[in-house]
C-alpha cells in the first residue's frame, strides 16, 4: 500500500494521507539554519548545532508520536470549531490533505469546512530564519471570521540541558513581545548574544508566551484552551516554558484569499550592542528589524523561494540520467542526491532517530558522506576535508567525532577506531578525482586543532597509512582497536556492566584482535595514495605505497580468506570471526564487498567465489544481510553486535550501508544484472508499493531493513542520516552507470543488465558538460567509446576544452 506518490516533475513526494506508518520527514535549510519537518508539521529547528543552539523543543519518543512542531490552529469564530490544517496536533478530519516534501521546503495543505489552507515552510538561502507562508481561502458562500493561532515551543538553547536540568530551567525562560514579534531571549541577560524571534505579518489580537497559559493546565497541544475559547491572555512570565503563539483574526469574503507570513529566526547582536536602551535588559531590536521587515513582504518571500529552487536545480543538474528504470531515474536525479546533501549538512546529528544531542560529526561517516556530495559542493567538500584532517592526531589516528560548532575533537568518545584514518585518504582521493585541485595537498593543517602542529595535508595522509602500519597484529593484519566500520564488533571490550559504552570502554590491550575490513580499507587507501604521489612526481614514495598495498592484499589472501569467502576478523584470542568454523556469524558482508573493491583476490577468483557466497548466504528479497547466522546470544568477546536481538541492526539486519559495496563488487566483476538487482532491492522508490511493510519514507534510504530473523522482516528503520545515501549514489552513478571521475579525467565504463538497451546522462565535470549516450548493440560489457564522433581507445574521456562534449558508448559490440 502507498501513502502518496512521487511528483517527479516538481521534484516532490506527495503524502496524501497524514497517518503514515512513521512520520515521513524532510529537512529545511542548507547552511547555518536547519529544521526537521514531518508530513504533519512536526519537528524542530536549530542554528548550526542541534545540541548547542536548539531553537524549538521536540520530545523524542513521545506519545502520541511526533507531537510538537510548527503548528497552526484555525478557529471558526462564529461556530467555535477549530482544527489544524496540517492534521497534527488536533487530528481533526480534513479534506484533500496533501504534504509535498520538496527540495528544501515542505508544503502542507488541506480543506476543512470550505476553508482552504496552504502552508509553505522553507529557509531562504543565506538566511538564518524560516518562513511559514500561509494562504487561506474562503471557498464557501458566506463571509467567514477565523482566528489563526501559530505555535512553537522554545527550547532553552542547549537541548540536553533543556531536557534534564529542570531546577534551573523552569526559572530562566524570558520573552519579550513588541508589535507582532515574539522574542525568545532566555540567557540573553548573561552569556548569550543570540535570541530567537517569531514574527507575523498581521497585527495581533493577542498572544501567549507561556505554555500553560496557552494550553491550559493538564491539557495538551491537541486542544489548547486558548484555541478552544478563542481568547489569549497575553501571558508574559519569567520561567516555566516559553512558547510563541500569535493570535490574529481574519475575515474572508466568499472566494477571498489571504496570505499570512510567519518568520521564525535566529539572530546575534554585537556584544556591545546587546541591549537598548542601554542600561536595560531589553533586546536591541534594531539589528534584526530590517530583516524581519524584509521577509514579511510577499514578493521577497517569493523571490527567496525561487532562489531556493534555483539552488537545487543547479545542484541536481550536475548529474541527470534517463534510464529504462523509473526508480533509478528518480533516486539518481532527485532524492538520492538530495539525501547526500542532507548527510553532508547534518552528518548523524539530527533526524527522527538521532536526537541532535549525542552525536557530532563522525570522522568515518563524514569522509564517506563526502563521496556522495563532492560533485555538488566541491568548495564545501574541500573545507570539510580540512576540518576533518584538523581533528587527526599526530599519531595519524583520529578523534572519532567532532562538534560542528567548535570543530574540535570530542573527548568523550576519543579515538582508536582503527579504520578512521583510511577513510580520510579515500575522501581526499574522491575530492581530487572530482576536482583535480591538487593544491589541497599543500594546505597546512594542524593536528588535534593545536596551533603550531601544522603539516601539509599530504603528510596527514601519509600518517593515516603509517597509523595502520604502527598497529599491525599477529597475522600481519591491522589491529581493530575499539571497532572498525562496524561500530558494534567490539573485540577488545568484554563489557559485562549494564550501561557501559561498548565502544569507549575497551578493557584489553588490543594487541591481538585484527580486522580484515581494515586490511581492505588500508589496501584501497595505500593504492590511492600511491597514485596520488605518482601524480606528484614522487616515484619512490608511490612505489613504496604500492608495495604496501600489494603486501596487505597478499596477507589478506593468506590470512583473511576462509575457503569460500573472506573472513571478518580475528578476535582477542586469535580465533576467527566470520568463518565456517564459527557456530554463528559464519559470514559477514563487509569484507566480501570491501576486499573485492580493493581488488584483493580478483585475479585468483576469490572475489567471484565471495560474491557467490553472498548470494547464497546473505541475499534476501529485502537486501543483503550483514551476517548469518545471526547471533542468538550475547558473546562477551564480540560485544555490541551480539547485544541486538537477531535480525536487528548490526546483528544480521540488512544494514543498507553495506549493500552498495556488493553492488560495486558485482559491477567490478562485470555482473550488471546482479548489480542492478541488488540496487533495486533496497531502492526506496521501488519499495514504495510495500510502504506498509517498509514503513519509512519511500524517498530516502534508511540505515537498516529488518532481517529475516525478525518477525518484521522488511521493515526499514532509522531513515535519512546514513552512509547508505552516499554509497548507493556512488554504486549506481559510478559503477553501474559507470560514469566515474578519475585522477586524469572522467571515465565511462557502464556495467548494465543485459535487458537494458542503454541510457543517457549529462554530467558536469571540471567545468565541462558531458552529454553521454549509451547504446546496447549486443550482450556483455565490451564497449566502444566515441568522443565528439571520434573513436577513443580505453574508457577515459580525453579532456577537450569546450562547454559541451558529446560522448557515445556502444555496448556489447564485437
Ligand atoms: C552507524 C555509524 C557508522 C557505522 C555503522 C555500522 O551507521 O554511523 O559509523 O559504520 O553504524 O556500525
Ligand atoms: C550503536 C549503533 C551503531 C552506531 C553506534 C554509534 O552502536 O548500533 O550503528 O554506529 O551506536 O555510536
Amino acid at each position: 500500500m502507498r501513502y502518496g506518490y512521487f511528483d517527479d516533475e516538481n521534484r516532490e513526494y506527495v503524502v496524501t494521507r497524514p497517518d503514515t506508518p512513521l512520520p515521513w520527514i524532510n529537512y529545511l535549510g542548507m547552511e547555518d539554519y536547519f529544521g526537521l519537518i514531518s508530513n504533519t508539521a512536526g519537528g524542530y529547528s536549530f542554528y548550526q548545532d542541534a545540541r548547542l543552539r536548539r531553537l524549538t523543543r521536540y520530545r523524542y519518543n513521545n506519545v502520541p508520536l511526533d507531537m510538537g512542531g510548527r503548528y497552526i490552529y484555525l478557529r471558526d469564530d462564529r461556530q467555535g470549531e477549530f482544527w489544524s490544517p496540517t492534521w497534527m496536533p488536533t487530528r481533526h478530519e480534513l479534506e484533500d490533505y496533501a504534504c509535498r516534501h520538496g527540495m528544501g521546503y515542505t508544503r502542507i495543505g488541506s480543506t476543512y469546512n470550505e476553508i482552504r489552507a496552504d502552508m509553505r515552510y522553507f529557509v531562504p538561502p543565506g538566511e538564518t530564519l524560516e518562513i511559514w507562508d500561509l494562504t487561506l481561502e474562503n471557498r464557501s458562500n458566506e463571509e467567514r471570521v477565523l482566528s489563526v493561532f501559530s505555535s512553537v515551543e522554545f527550547c532553552l538553547w542547549e537541548a540536553h540541558d533543556d531536557a534534564t536540568n529542570f531546577q534551573r530551567n523552569l526559572n530562566i525562560g524570558e520573552i519579550e513581545v513588541a508589535d507582532s514579534v515574539i522574542y525568545h531571549k532566555t540567557e540573553y541577560r548573561e552569556r548569550r548574544n543570540h535570541f530567537a524571534y517569531f514574527a507575523c505579518s498581521e497585527p495581533l489580537v493577542g498572544y501567549e508566551t507561556q505554555r500553560e497559559a496557552f494550553l491550559g493546565p493538564y491539557r495538551g497541544w491537541e486542544a489548547p484552551q486558548a484555541v478552544q475559547s478563542g481568547k489569549t491572555s497575553q501571558s508574559l512570565r519569567v520561567g516555566w516554558s516559553p512558547v510563541g503563539v500569535h493570535h490574529i483574526r481574519i475575515s474572508l469574503k466568499p472566494g477571498e484569499q489571504r496570505q499570512v507570513i510567519f518568520l521564525l529566526g535566529y539572530h546575534e547582536n554585537p556584544e556591545a550592542e546587546k541591549f537598548s536602551p542601554r542600561g536595560t535588559q531589553t533586546i536591541n531590536k534594531r539589528t534584526v528589524a530590517p530583516l524581519i521587515e524584509k521577509y514579511l513582504q510577499p514578493e521577497v518571500v517569493e523571490t527567496a523561494f525561487t532562489s531556493l529552487q534555483e539552488t537545487w536545480e543547479q545542484l541536481l543538474d550536475i548529474f541527470q540520467v534517463r534510464t529504462p528504470d523509473e526508480h533509478v531515474d528518480r533516486m539518481v536525479n532527485i532524492w538520492n542526491a538530495y539525501q547526500c546533501m542532507v548527510t553532508f549538512n547534518l552528518s548523524r546529528s539530527a533526524s527522527y532517530f538521532e536526537s541532535g544531542i549525542g552525536r557530532g560529526m563522525g570522522f568515518r561517516d563524514s569522509n564517506q558522506d563526502l563521496l556522495g556530495f563532492v560533485q555538488m559542493v566541491p568548495d564545501r567538500a574541500r573545507q570539510r576535508i580540512l576540518d576533518l584532517a584538523a581533528t587527526q592526531l599526530e599519531t595519524g589516528g583520529a578523534y572519532h567525532q567532532y562538534q560542528p560548532l567548535t570543530k574540535h575533537g570530542n573527548d568523550a568518545v576519543g579515538g582508536d577506531f582503527n579504520d578512521d584514518p583510511a577513510w580520510l585518504v579515500l575522501a581526499v582521493a574522491a575530492y581530487l578525482k572530482e576536482t583535480a585541485d591538487w593544491g589541497i595537498l599543500d594546505e597546512q593543517v594542524p593536528y588535534d586543532n593545536k596551533p603550531g602542529t601544522e603539516t601539509s595535508l599530504l603528510e596527514h595522509l601519509d600518517r593515516c597509512i603509517q597509523y595502520t602500519l604502527d598497529n599491525i597484529g599477529p597475522h600481519g593484519l591491522p589491529l581493530i582497536g575499539r571497532a572498525d566500520w562496524n561500530d558494534c564488533l567490539n573485540l577488545n571490550t568484554f563489557s559485562s556492566k549494564p550501561g557501559e559504552s561498548f565502544q569507549t570502554s575497551s578493557t584489553q590491550d588490543g594487541k591481538v584482535a585484527e580486522s580484515v575490513v581494515i586490511a581492505a580499507l588500508f589496501t584501497m587507501a595505500a593504492e590511492e595514495l600511491s597514485q596520488i604521489t605518482k601524480h606528484l612526481g614522487l616515484a619512490d614514495e608511490s612505489d613504496r605505497l604500492k608495495g604496501l598495498a600489494d603486501g596487505m592484499a597478499a596477507t589478506t589472501r593468506r590470512y583473511g580468506w576462509d575457503g569460500a569467502w573472506f573472513l571478518r576478523a580475528y578476535d582477542h584470542f586469535g580465533k576467527e570471526v566470520g568463518s565456517k568454523s564459527c557456530a554463528e556469524g559464519k559470514i559477514f558482508v563487509e569484507p566480501q564487498g570491501l576486499c573485492t573493491m580493493a581488488g584483493i583476490g580478483l585475479g585468483e577468483g576469490l572475489a567471484e567465489t565471495a560474491m557467490l557466497a553472498v548470494e547464497r548466504h546473505l541475499a534476501t528479497e529485502h537486501g543483503v544481510l550483514l551476517l548469518q547466522p545471526a547471533y542468538s546470544e550475547y558473546y562477551l568477546h564480540l560485544g555490541e553486535i551480539s547485544s541486538y536481538p537477531p535480525g536487528n541492526k548490526e546483528n544480521a539486519s540488512v544494514f543498507c550501508h553495506t549493500n552498495p559495496w556488493i553492488m560495486i563488487s558485482e559491477a567490478i566483476l562485470g555482473h550488471g544484472d546482479r548489480a542492478l538487482d541488488y540496487y533495486l532491492r533496497i531502492n526506496p522508490s521501488k519499495r514504495e508499493v510495500i510502504s506498509d511493510l517498509h514503513r519509512s519514507e519511500p524517498y530516502c534510504y534508511a540505515q537498516t531493513i529488518a532481517g529475516r530473523d525478525t518477525d518484521h522482516f522488511g521493515e526499514a528503520k532509522n531513515s535519512w542520516l546514513t552512509g547508505t545515501a552516499a554509497w548507493n549514489y556512488v554504486a549506481i552513478m559510478q559503477w553501474i552507470l559507470g560514469i566515474r571521475p578519475d585522477y586524469d579525467g572522467l571515465r565511462v565504463e557502464p556495467v548494465l543488465p543485459d535487458s537494458w538497451q542503454g541510457f543517457s546522462a549529462t554530467r558536469k565535470f571540471r567545468g565541462v558538460i558531458y552529454d553521454i549516450e549509451v547504446v546496447r548493440q549486443g550482450p556483455g560489457n565490451a564497449m566502444m567509446l566515441e568522443v565528439e564522433g571520434e573513436p577513443i581507445e580505453g574508457t577515459l574521456i580525453p579532456s577537450i576544452n569546450q562547454e559541451h562534449v558529446a560522448v557515445k558508448v556502444t555496448l556489447g559490440k564485437g
